[in-house]
């Protein structure tokens, strides 16, 4: 049990590495058009993209799955659990919407699809040691990708800070299965992570962000650059919407909305985890996360 993991950033979408004796898998891509930025963080770690061996996409929204059939004609194969297979077009739709040159479907003959209970078997293949799980909330096909050694990456899973407002729905559901395999760091698709402290009285917590959490992006706190107006706040967080439609990354909204780059990515965030939300609801939510 030896696998290094690489946070990458190269889209508006956290993808990570996962490099072990055997082979390197990706979890996630970013939306179409980022293959270039992907290959240039690659190529900071100095790993080519050809060595690769395999994709494994939390969920197949058009943030995390869009780049990943041109890298897989580079050479890594995309896996598929069963769960996931009624969904893998799922983007095209939106993607031929926006008239996006840059996207290639997932081509249907060269994925490795398996039964998700086989995940372990699989994965052991490229030297992990870890499990695949269905992991439904965000979206019916979100899996998340399980290693023995402790850490979690949940793609869009709400994060665990927001556990408690989603007490009774299947989003709560999936976390208490995932909380009992008692996981040391979760990764997520548009949040810092967050380190799990053991337990060690009764007063449990379910965990805490680390120092790298963008919480300092409160739209409410003053002095730190965010409007003090909620008329103005309510544009701002449109604005970001709107680019976020767009497949703007972080830098690109910053130059056109003027906004610090944390508070885009907490409205980023709360936008592409949370299915139908509106303003309102995003400065709720970002108001809950900085309590
Ligand atoms: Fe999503």
């Amino acid at each position: 049990m030896n696998e290094k993991i690489h946070a990458l950033r190269f889209s508006a979408t956290n993808s990570y590495l996962i490099e072990c004796e055997n082979g390197k898998l990706l979890f996630d891509t970013g939306w179409a058009g980022t293959f270039p930025a992907l290959c240039a963080s690659f190529g900071k770690l100095k790993i080519p993209v050809q060595s690769i061996s395999c994709i494994l996409i939390s969920h197949f929204h058009p943030d995390h799955m869009g780049a990943a059939q041109e890298l897989a004609d580079a050479g890594p194969v995309i896996l598929v659990p069963d769960v996931q297979l009624p969904y893998i077009h799922a983007s095209d739709a939106v993607f031929a919407k926006e008239g996006n040159r840059d996207f290639v479907p997932v081509d249907d003959e060269k994925i490795r699809t398996f039964p998700i209970d086989e995940g372990r078997k699989v994965l052991k293949e490229y030297g992990i040691d870890g499990r695949i799980l269905h992991t439904p909330g965000h979206s019916d096909d979100s899996i998340s990708l399980w290693l023995d050694e402790g850490s979690l990456f949940v793609g869009d899973l709400n994060p665990l800070y927001e556990l408690e407002a989603h007490r009774g729905t299947q989003i709560a559901d999936t976390w208490d299965r995932l909380l009992e395999l008692g996981p040391k760091t979760v990764y997520y698709g548009h949040a810092a992570k967050t380190v799990i402290e053991p337990v060690t009285d009764a007063s449990e917590k379910n965990g805490q962000s680390d120092g790298n959490d963008a919480s300092e992006g409160c739209c409410a706190s003053e002095g730190n650059g965010k409007p003090e107006h909620n008329e103005e706040l309510c544009r701002l967080v449109t604005q970001v919407m709107r680019c976020t439609d767009k497949g703007f990354d972080i830098k690109k909204i910053c130059r056109k909305t003027g906004a610090e780059p944390e508070f885009i990515e907490d409205v980023m965030r709360m936008y592409l985890t949370h299915r139908g939300i509106g303003v309102q609801g995003i400065l709720d939510r970002i108001e809950i996360k900085n309590r």
